[in-house]
């Protein structure tokens, strides 16, 4: 009872910070924008923060875009090989998901200039000490001697990638809260200084433990496509054999009974939320269902029920895969479209910036 109430309120109130915050976008047409790197497999984070939401909001008749943002995905030491692989299989995973490019603008960040252009435009409004203070930075950098420049200004370019289609809604998981806040804080500085020009976009974050699926080997981090233990999260393209091994090894704590607790029992509780997810049940119906064993046999049934849940997702990427002409094809007409749209924006850009040049002064001074 205490969890629904605090699972309610809490959709209440993200409900009321979106619609209050709406007011300053009305002017925009509301348009969702949302992107995924491709430094790896697409893992149940992904999917259960992100993904899902981009799905459902594509299939309520929303105006979608999702980049595959490729560019992102250089800020640290990468292998081109395997960057290219990374970004077919995105793209095949993303359409296994339920991505319809009839209804989603499904695209490759790097084929759209615009990016890179207006990132360098709200690069020179933007100052140091505020990319600095981010916390991916900070997380990301901490071990690094020699840190890449495009770590530091990666956020400016996520805060291009959303404005460049005047983006008005941002669905993501809980993570990405501060580089939306960063997106919120450059349009509103350009507005100021250059005129009216972009809407405030909002994050859009599911009011759940979705919106941080955590670690299964520490359930005090989230889970993540850079841990280097594979074992610390479900990838949508395990198999049951990696499933089964990585859920059995999945941090709980001494007590054998299966309770939601998500503060006290953070561990039990993730797989729990991950179950309720894959098998479409409530978290009372599960505790309630699991009353008689003990978290190792509860492990099994997550399992199961993880593979069960991925194997029709999985047939499909295989298929996406063996046709990568459809993929090339998804992808540029996907391109095709974001580019339109980026350019009108751009031009916009570039006369409030001063970047074009007056004609009509320009014929004068021909006329002299
Ligand atoms: P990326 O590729 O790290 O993650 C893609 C999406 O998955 C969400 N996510 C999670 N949600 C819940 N629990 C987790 N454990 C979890 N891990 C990841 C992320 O919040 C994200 O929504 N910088 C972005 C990609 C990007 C972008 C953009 C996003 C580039 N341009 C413009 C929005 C708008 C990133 O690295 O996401």
């Amino acid at each position: 009872m205490t969890i629904l109430k605090g699972r309610l309120l809490q959709e209440c109130l993200s409900k009321l910070y979106y619609s209050s915050k709406n007011t300053e976008s009305n002017r925009y047409p509301k348009k969702i924008f949302s992107g995924i790197q491709p430094t790896g497999a697409i893992h149940l984070g992904n999917y259960l923060g992100a993904i899902s939401q981009w799905v459902k909001l594509q299939d309520q008749g929303e105006d979608v875009m999702i980049s595959i943002a490729d560019l992102h995905s250089m800020t640290l030491p990468h292998d081109p090989r395997q960057l290219s692989r990374n970004i077919q299989e995105i793209a095949a995973t993303l359409l296994s998901c339920g991505i319809n490019p009839e209804k989603t603008i499904l695209f490759q960040q790097s084929k759209v200039p615009v990016h890179t252009q207006l990132s360098w435009c709200l690069g020179c409004i933007c100052t140091m000490p505020r990319l600095a203070h981010l916390p991916q930075y900070k997380e990301k950098s901490k071990d690094l001697k020699d840190i890449p420049l495009g770590l530091f200004v990666y956020p400016v370019l996520q805060a291009a990638d959303i404005l460049a289609y005047k983006g008005t809604h941002v669905p993501v998981g809980e993570d990405q809260i501060q580089q939306i806040q960063l997106t919120q804080d450059l349009a509103r500085m350009f507005n100021k200084r250059f005129g009216e020009t972009f809407p405030i976009p909002h994050a859009l974050v599911t009011g759940t433990e979705f919106a941080k699926l955590r670690s299964l080997r520490d359930p005090a981090k989230k889970m993540s496509k850079s841990d280097t233990d594979s074992k610390s999260r479900i990838c949508l393209t395990d198999n049951i054999t990696d499933i089964q091994r990585n859920i059995k090894k999945a941090v709980t704590d001494f007590t054998s009974e299966v309770t939601y607790e998500p503060d006290k029992r953070p561990g039990i509780s993730n797989l729990i939320n991950i179950h309720s997810f894959v098998a479409n049940k409530s978290v009372d119906e599960i505790c309630r269902e699991a009353k008689n064993i003990n978290t190792g046999e509860y492990k099994l049934i997550v399992s199961n029920a993880l593979a069960e849940f991925l194997k029709p997702i999985q047939d499909k990427i295989t298929h996406y895969l063996s046709d990568t002409v459809l993929l090339a094809d998804v992808l540029e007409q996907g391109r095709e479209k974001a580019n339109d749209i980026a350019t009108k924006n751009w031009n916009e850009v570039q006369c409030k910036l001063g970047l074009n040049m007056d004609v009509k002064l320009a014929n004068r001074i021909k006329n002299i």
